[in-house]
């Protein structure tokens, strides 16, 4: 193991993995499957943009190491992450004779991932799958867990699996081909990591958001890292999401509603659930959760970041409503994950009035002063 690797293992018995961190992880793709007994033909799940950028680097290592293999490609964006482009890639293992022990690797961001790993999961009741993720999102959080699946027609993520992969490669070099907005927006969940688990990490995060900004390889590597050994930690106690990996739902319950009433296009993930963060711990300091310091801390990480934190502008009827379809909700009551102190988070039950109370006062502060900040934004993309 060179000195510069970083190694995590996702504990869950005989499902266990390593997700593995290295500069230049890419070039090693070959090496690393066989290290981890990989034999098999391999299909590489991918899509255009990162196929051309990243494609030949994996194949030749594929190549290098002796496996046969051969790449899928998928189109860009949302749009392939359903059961249509399941059941392409389907007909592609079964026209090429895959088997038992062939390998899909998922070449991309969290929906490539997403749509490989369900793929793997069905074929043959489940073939063995490795994660290449290449955005922050991917990196940090959709390719650590095992959830796989594709959107419906009628709403996101309905269609999935339990699939855990055999192994997570990431090389976070992939990410300097990456647009800024993306990049940036996928910060959020690293900062949502320090806010749930661990506050000497978001201290961290306080002194070296501008190091990451500016793609320090050792403040990337680091970020990357802890974000990777929370999620792995939330995890390993609890795989199928009952109680404890909801922390994990941390700014999404406002984050989430916030991107289904702008249809998925004004706000890209990340930015949702940042404004998702800094409003929920502004609630956690009304209902006297956390103290006024925390939901400061909490805003300025995300300023700092770049990220919005103001409420863009929505009816509250509509918001209320849009919170209620998140999956938290359980005897008609509205549960969210709300900051008690930086590092620590519980899970609180949420009446209509003091939500209501709350829209009131930082919904005026949106409208206000952030017409140049989150609410014009939100307005230009639309
Ligand atoms: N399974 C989970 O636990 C989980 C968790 C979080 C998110 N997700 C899912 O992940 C998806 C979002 O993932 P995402 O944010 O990675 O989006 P994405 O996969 O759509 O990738 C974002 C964009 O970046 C491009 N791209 C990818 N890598 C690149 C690179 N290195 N250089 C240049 N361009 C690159 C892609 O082509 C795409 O246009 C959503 O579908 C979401 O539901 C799943
Ligand atoms: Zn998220």
């Amino acid at each position: 193991m060179s000195s510069n690797e970083r190694r995590v293992t996702v504990s869950l018995a005989e499902r266990s993995y390593d997700i593995v961190i290295r500069a230049g992880l890419l070039r090693e793709v070959g090496r690393r499957l066989q290290d981890c007994g990989l034999v098999g033909k391999v299909a590489v799940v991918t899509n255009p943009v990162v196929a051309k950028l990243y494609g030949p680097t994996v194949l030749r290592s594929l190549k290098a190491a002796g496996y046969r293999a051969r790449t899928i490609v998928v189109p860009e964006g949302e749009r392939a992450k359903s059961l249509r482009w399941v059941s392409a890639i389907l007909d592609e293992l079964v026209r090429e004779r895959f088997e038992r022990g062939s390998i899909i690797v998922a070449l991309g961001g969290g929906v490539v991932g997403d749509l490989a790993g369900f793929a793997a999961s069905v074929f043959l009741r489940g073939i063995p799958f490795v994660q290449v993720p290449t955005t922050v999102v991917s990196q940090v959080d959709s390719s650590v867990g095992g959830k796989t699946g594709v959107n419906h027609p009628l709403g996101k993520n309905l269609i999935g699996a339990f699939h855990q992969p055999r192994l997570v490669l990431i090389d976070p070099d992939t990410l300097g081909t990456l647009p800024a907005r993306e990049r940036v927006a996928g910060l959020a969940e690293v900062i949502k990591y320090g806010m749930i688990e661990d506050e000497r990490f978001f201290a961290y995060l306080e002194q070296h958001m501008a190091g990451l900004l500016k793609m320090d390889p050792e403040a990337v590597a680091h970020a990357i890292t802890r974000s990777c050994e929370i999620k792995a930690a939330v995890v390993s106690e609890d795989e199928r999401e009952s109680d404890r990996r909801r922390v994990l739902n941390y700014g999404h319950t406002v984050g989430h509603a916030l991107e289904s009433l702008g249809r998925y296009r004004t706000l890209i993930h990340g930015e949702a659930v940042a404004i998702g963060m800094v409003q929920e711990a502004a609630l956690a300091g009304q209902l006297g959760l956390c103290s006024p310091g925390v939901v400061a801390r909490q805003r300025a990480l995300v300023c700092q970041a770049g990220l919005p934190d103001r409420l863009p502008p929505v009816r509250f009827a509509e918001l209320w409503s849009a919170m209620q379809h998140d999956k938290k909700v359980a005897q008609g009551r509205l549960y969210c994950v709300l900051p008690e102190r930086v590092g620590r988070v519980t899970i609180a039950p949420l009446e209509r009035a003091v939500v209501k109370q709350w829209f009131d006062r930082h919904a005026r502060q949106g409208r206000g002063k952030g017409r140049r900040t989150g609410g014009a934004a939100f307005r230009q993309r639309h």
